[in-house]
């Protein structure tokens, strides 16, 4: 794997040779583990050059726009394959055949419900809270219903944990949205598809069962498809860091839900509507996209910009697809909210401050909009996001178990105070 090799010049000190490792695809990666030997380490906030793990999960090519999942593009998942499909892809590394799916699909079936005594748990929480300060909570406490297979060393309860968060992390969203409109929580159905049976849950009430729309109900397996994994993330490196100690997977799961509620991560596509609600009109579009350049106003253009994808988000592609089909499918024609949303996307993507930036509406843009199309209430976004993204999450966790590891323990340049002796409290200034 490692062939050749980079040498580094250290002033006063004998160089160091590190080995270059190759992947299959993407550049090649400068091997430092060697150089604390030197006494040395590496500086590197927001991991900007640094490879955190060794992965056969998912590939990003963030300058040509290209997403591969076990090798195969996201465009050609989106349109040929299904959200547990896809699980079972990320899961095992492989598509399955159709013995295979069958038995996942109705694997995953068995395992939709939650724990009555769970409910008891949303009593607890304000019908005002956040839906994700309830997720991080639910999802954290299933840690205590599964004392039968939290060995993480055993890798069939992993693999009954992974298929436990993914069954029942719709039914604990669709709960969480009925907690909040005070509607009664509605039982999985397993009989309809994983996307039927979540907008089931959300939208259906015992005393009215209505049919659910096949465009809206794919138009959510594209979302979870999109959504499933994304290599290493702010989450999904918060799930790897959390499990290297040893903890459970719920708890690890827990701790990915709140590094997703970001801004700047999964929170973006409940802020792109929040900031549609803010310009409130096409006409102040001007005021705000001279903000978002501003330095010195905090504003960003939200739904806009990525860490990894500076050309285009080949997700967003997709989702501006499904976008339009669900707005047909609804007959939304004029809604002010979304031709303002078409309007900035527009101006945006001809401005040269974005264009020279590489600044391209990211997957949140869409979604936000088609989420809120489908009926779907802004703080519940994010939630969906972690619904869809456990599967890329749980598979991360399964593949660092899976081989040899280290506890994470990232490393620190100390710029505080020196070693320094402590004054009795009358002598302080
Ligand atoms: N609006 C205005 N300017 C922007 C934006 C934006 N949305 N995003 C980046 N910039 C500017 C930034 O000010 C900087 O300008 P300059 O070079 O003049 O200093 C330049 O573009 C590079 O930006 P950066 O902050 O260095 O880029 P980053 O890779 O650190 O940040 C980001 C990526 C996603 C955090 C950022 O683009 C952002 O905050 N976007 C809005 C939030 C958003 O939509 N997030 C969802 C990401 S997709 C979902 C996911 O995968 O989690």
């Amino acid at each position: 794997m490692a062939d050749k090799k980079a040498q580094l010049i250290i002033e006063g000190a004998a160089p160091v040779e590190l080995p270059i490792l190759t992947g299959t695809v993407g550049p090649e990666v400068i091997d430092v583990r060697t150089l604390t030997t030197t006494g040395r380490f590496t500086f590197d906030p927001g991991f900007m050059s640094t490879a955190s793990c060794e992965s056969k999960i998912t590939y990003i090519d963030g300058d040509q726009g290209v997403l591969l999942h076990r090798g195969y593009p996201i465009e050609q998942l989106a349109e040929n394959s299904d959200y547990l499909e896809t699980c079972y892809l990320l899961l095992n590394g492989e598509l399955p055949n159709a013995e295979q799916k069958a038995k996942f699909v109705s694997t995953v079936k068995n395992h939709t419900m939650v724990h009555e005594q769970l409910k008891t748990f949303f009593n607890g929480f304000r019908r005002d809270a956040h839906p994700m300060a309830i997720m991080c909570g639910v999802v954290g406490a299933l840690s205590a219903f599964y004392h039968d297979s939290l060995d993480i060393k055993n890798p069939q309860h992993r693999e009954i944990s992974a298929v436990r968060l993914i069954a029942k992390m719709p039914t604990l969203a669709a709960m969480v949205y009925k907690y909040s409109m005070g509607q009664p929580m509605m039982y999985p159905r397993n009989d309809l598809s994983y996307a039927e049976n979540f907008l089931h849950m959300m939208f259906n009430t015992p005393c009215e069962i209505k049919p659910i729309s096949p465009v809206l109900a794919r138009a959510m397996d594209r979302i979870f498809i999109l959504h499933a994994d994304h290599e290493q993330n702010a989450s999904t490196s918060t799930v790897r860091l959390a499990g290297s100690s040893g903890a459970n997977p719920f708890a690890c799961i827990a701790a990915g839900i709140a590094a997703l509620w970001g801004p700047a991560h999964g929170g973006a596509n409940e802020a792109v509507l929040a900031m549609l609600d803010e310009i409130g009109d096409v006409s102040n579009i001007d005021k705000y996209i001279a903000k978002a350049k501003d330095k010195n106003d905090p504003f960003k253009l939200m739904g806009f910009g990525h860490r990894v994808y500076k050309n285009f988000d080949p997700r967003a592609k997709v989702m501006k697809q499904t976008c339009d089909e669900v707005l047909a499918e609804l007959g939304i024609k004029n809604d002010p909210q979304l031709e303002l949303a078409m309007r900035l996307d527009e101006i945006a993507r001809n401005d040269p401050y974005f264009k020279e930036r590489n600044l391209y509406p990211n997957v949140d843009f869409y979604s936000g909009i088609i989420l809120k199309a489908i009926g779907i209430p802004t703080s519940m976004f994010t939630v969906i996001f972690a619904l869809a993204r456990t599967v890329g999450w749980i598979s991360h966790w399964k593949e660092m178990l899976s081989s040899p590891y280290k506890i994470g323990r990232p490393r620190q340049l100390y710029t505080g105070e020196p070693k320094r002796d402590l004054q009795k409290l009358e002598d302080r200034k």
